[in-house]
């Protein structure tokens, strides 16, 4: 499935990305592997999801002479990983933006209806001047997401962006019919849902394999 299927969602079709996210599919692949490459992963992704990014011209002098320089203008980055598993895409983020602020959105999935419960929020005061990228690894029903995306929007952002590993195709309908407004930036768009709410091929629960639990 690609991005055509779905505007307003970008898959990242870059030959780095595929090779990093087959070997993180793949179920031999240990904890520390799993956590080292959703990091790289996630500077790949924050590259694109940062691609719009304004710029203004300012003045420099290089070693050798003055001269007109771009230099990022404009709205300042809020990075906003779901908890837990968003926490995996957030190092790699702050690697490429360090300066970024960050909003924890504490959500978990009920297992019995699969919708999101907040059990913690916290968020910079001026998110309404902020860029918000939205950081969750796999969207699935998309229920978390839309309550993450909710709540930021409450806490008075305008202007966001969801960047995640894997969607499936339910996810993104659902996504954007409660925010159609704001862009997905994904690694690839798998098949569908399974019955417990897990994308198929998929990875597995992210969560679990980024911090060895079960
Ligand atoms: N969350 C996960 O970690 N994996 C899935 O497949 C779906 C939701």
């Amino acid at each position: 499935m690609s991005s055509l299927d779905f505007p307003q969602v970008t898959v990242i079709d870059h030959p780095l990305v595929q090779h990093k996210l087959t070997i993180m599919r793949d179920k031999s692949t240990s904890t520390a592997g799993f956590r080292q490459l959703l990091r790289e992963i996630a500077m790949l992704l924050c590259y694109e999801a940062t691609r719009d990014l304004t710029l203004e011209m300012v003045e420099i002098e290089t070693p050798l002479m003055p001269m007109r320089a771009p230099m990022l203008s404009g709205k300042k980055l809020v990075f906003a990983p779901i908890l837990r598993a968003g926490e995996g895409l957030l190092d790699g983020m702050l690697d490429l933006v360090p300066a970024a602020r960050v909003a924890h959105v504490g959500l978990y999935r009920d297992p019995k209806t699969l919708s999101a419960v907040e059990y913690y929020f916290k968020a910079p005061d001026d998110m309404g001047d902020r860029r918000v990228i939205v950081l969750d690894p796999m969207l699935a029903t998309a229920n978390s997401a839309i309550a993450a995306v909710d709540r930021l929007k409450e806490a008075g952002s305008t202007d966001m962006r969801f960047v995640c590993l894997l969607a499936a195709p339910e996810g993104i309908d659902n996504f954007h019919g409660h925010h159609p407004e704001v862009p997905i930036v994904t690694a690839a768009i798998d098949e569908a849902l399974n019955d417990h709410g897990y994308i198929v091929p998929g990875l597995g629960d992210a969560g679990d394999r980024m911090f060895g639990t079960k």
